[in-house]
C-alpha cells in the first residue's frame, strides 16, 4: 500500500520534483531546527553554569562567615529560587546542612558521594558536574571542622522542560509555514508542467492525415522550447517520408496504366483462341484494380476533402442493395438494423468505399447459404456501423496484420488486392473514425466502424 503510493508519486515528473522539494525544504528546517536548539542548549548550559558559579560563592561566604540558625536562613534564602539545591559537607563526607527548593528532590546519597570525590576541588573557581539531572557547582570551604565542601546544584529538567516547550512552538509556527509553501510550491510546479500536458496533448492529436501541423507552446522555457523543436523536426521529417512515399505509389502507378492500356488494346484484337482471350482480359483488369486501389489508397491523406452532409441511413441502405445482389450466387441471407435519418458530415465517396470494402469482404469469404448482417445505430453522437458475417473466419495471426497492405490471408480465395482492408482503414481514420475487426474462425466476422 506504502509502497504503491510512493511508485505512484515517483512515477510523475510532478510527483518527483513536488517530493524532492518539499524533502529539500524539510531537511533545511531540520537542520536550522538541530541548530537552533543546540545553540538555545549550549547558552541554557552555560547560564546554569554561571549562576551555579555565582551561588556557590555566596554559600561558601556564608558558610566561612555564620553560624547557626542566620547561616542556615541566608542559605536558605539562596535556594529560594526554582530549582535549586545547597549541600554543606564536613572534612569527613558528613552533611552538615543540606536543603532544596521545594520543586527539587533531596540530594541523594550517590550525589553526596560523587561530592567527597572531588576531594581536591580548586580554591579559585569551582567544579562543575551534572549528577542525577542537577547541575553542581562544588568549592572548598572553611567549615568549624576544617576544610569541608559547599556545593550549590540547579537542576537540569527545568532546562529541559524550557527547551522542549520552545522547540514545540519552533515546530508548531514551521508545521503552518511548510503547509502554505508546500501548496503554493505544488501549484507552481503544476503551472510549469502545464506546457508539457499540453505539448502531449497535441501530438497526440497529430495522426496520418494531419501531418502538416506543428506543435506550439506559449512562452516556452528553454528546454521545452528543445522538445518542441526535436518533435517538430520530427514531423517534418515523417511528412516528407510520407509524401515521397504517396508520390511514390503514385508514380508508379500512373506508369504501369499506360502499357497495361496498351497491352489490353492489344490482347483484345488480337488472333486468340476465346477462352485465352477472356483469361487473359481478366489477369489485365486485375492488374490494372490493383493499381487504381494503389493510386486511391495513395491519395487518401494527400487530398483536400469535400465535406458535406451525409445520410449514412441512404449510403447503409445502398449497401444492402449491393450485398443481396452480389450475394444471390452464395445464396446469402441479408438482415439489417439500419436507424433512420443518422446524417455525418464527411466526405461521402470516401466513406462508401471504406464500408464496401468491408461489404465485399463479408460476401467474399462468406459460405454458401451463409449470412450478413448490416447494423447502423446513433447513440449521443457516437455512430455505429456494424457489418457481421457467418463466414470463414481469420486466424488470431492473421487478424493481427489483417490491415497491412497486400495482407491476404491464408485462406484467401477469389481476385482481391489485399488492399481493401488497408484502404477502408485509411479512409476511416482520415475521416477521424476508427475502425476494428473481431473474427474466430468457421464461424464469422465482425467489423466495426465507428464515428464520435
Ligand atoms: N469478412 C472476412 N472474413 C474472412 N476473412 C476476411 C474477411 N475480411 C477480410 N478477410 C481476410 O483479410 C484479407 C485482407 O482483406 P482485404 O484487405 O479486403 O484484401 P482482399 O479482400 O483483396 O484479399 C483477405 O484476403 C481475407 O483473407
Ligand atoms: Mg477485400
Amino acid at each position: 500500500m506504502k509502497n504503491k503510493l510512493i511508485q505512484e508519486i515517483t512515477s510523475t515528473l510532478r510527483g518527483r520534483l513536488s517530493l524532492w522539494y518539499l524533502t529539500s525544504i524539510g531537511l533545511i528546517i531540520l537542520l536550522f531546527l538541530t541548530a537552533v536548539s543546540g545553540l538555545i542548549w549550549i547558552t541554557l548550559q552555560d547560564q546554569i553554569d554561571h549562576h551555579v558559579h555565582i551561588a556557590v560563592n555566596e554559600a561558601k561566604q556564608v558558610v566561612e562567615n555564620y553560624w547557626g540558625e542566620e547561616r542556615d536562613g541566608l542559605i536558605k534564602n539562596l535556594v529560594s529560587a526554582k530549582g535549586m539545591t545547597v549541600v554543606v559537607l564536613s572534612p569527613d563526607g558528613s552533611p552538615i546542612l543540606e536543603t532544596n527548593s521545594p520543586d527539587v528532590a533531596l540530594v541523594t546519597e550517590h550525589q553526596l558521594q560523587k561530592l567527597l570525590t572531588f576531594s581536591s576541588l580548586y580554591d579559585a573557581s569551582p567544579t562543575h558536574f551534572t549528577e542525577n539531572n542537577i547541575r553542581f557547582a562544588a568549592m572548598p570551604a572553611q567549615v568549624s571542622a576544617g576544610k569541608g565542601i559547599v556545593a550549590v546544584g540547579y537542576s537540569t529538567q527545568i532546562l529541559y522542560a524550557t527547551l522542549y516547550r520552545m522547540l514545540l512552538v519552533v515546530a508548531g509556527i514551521v508545521f503552518f509555514v511548510i503547509l502554505p509553501i508546500a501548496y503554493v510550491g505544488y501549484k507552481l510546479l503544476n503551472k510549469q508542467l502545464k506546457p508539457l500536458e499540453s505539448i502531449t496533448v497535441q501530438a497526440k492529436a497529430i495522426t496520418v492525415s494531419s501531418l502538416g501541423k506543428r506543435i506550439t507552446i506559449a512562452s516556452p522555457t528553454q528546454e521545452l522550447k528543445t522538445i518542441q523543436e526535436a518533435l517538430n523536426t520530427m514531423l517534418t521529417q515523417l511528412e516528407h517520408i510520407f509524401t515521397g512515399e504517396r508520390q511514390f505509389f503514385s508514380d508508379a502507378a500512373h506508369t504501369l496504366k499506360t502499357p497495361l492500356a496498351v497491352l489490353r488494346s492489344q490482347t483484345e484484337n488480337a488472333n486468340l483462341v476465346q477462352k485465352v482471350r477472356e483469361d487473359m482480359l481478366k489477369t489485365i483488369d486485375k492488374a490494372n484494380d490493383t493499381i487504381q486501389d494503389l493510386l486511391f489508397l495513395s491519395r487518401i491523406n494527400g487530398t483536400v476533402r469535400t465535406v458535406e452532409r451525409v445520410s449514412l441511413t441512404d449510403i447503409m441502405s445502398d449497401l444492402i442493395e449491393l450485398a443481396s445482389t452480389l450475394g444471390e450466387e452464395k445464396k446469402l441471407t441479408i438482415s439489417a438494423d439500419i436507424q433512420k435519418e443518422v446524417y455525418v458530415k464527411t466526405d461521402k465517396k470516401l466513406l462508401q468505399r471504406a464500408l464496401s470494402n468491408v461489404v465485399f469482404n463479408a460476401i467474399s469469404y462468406n459460405r454458401q447459404q451463409g449470412s450478413i448482417n448490416l447494423t447502423l445505430k446513433e447513440k449521443h453522437h457516437f455512430i455505429t456501423v456494424i457489418v457481421k458475417d457467418t463466414g470463414i473466419g481469420i486466424s488470431r495471426h492473421d487478424l493481427s496484420q489483417i490491415f497491412s497492405r497486400f495482407y491476404r490471408g491464408n485462406h484467401a480465395e477469389g481476385g482481391g488486392s489485399g488492399l481493401g482492408l488497408a484502404i477502408s482503414k485509411a479512409a476511416v481514420e482520415s475521416l477521424g473514425g476508427k475502425i476494428s475487426i473481431f473474427s474466430s474462425v468457421n464461424k464469422g466476422t465482425t467489423v466495426s466502424v465507428t464515428f464520435s
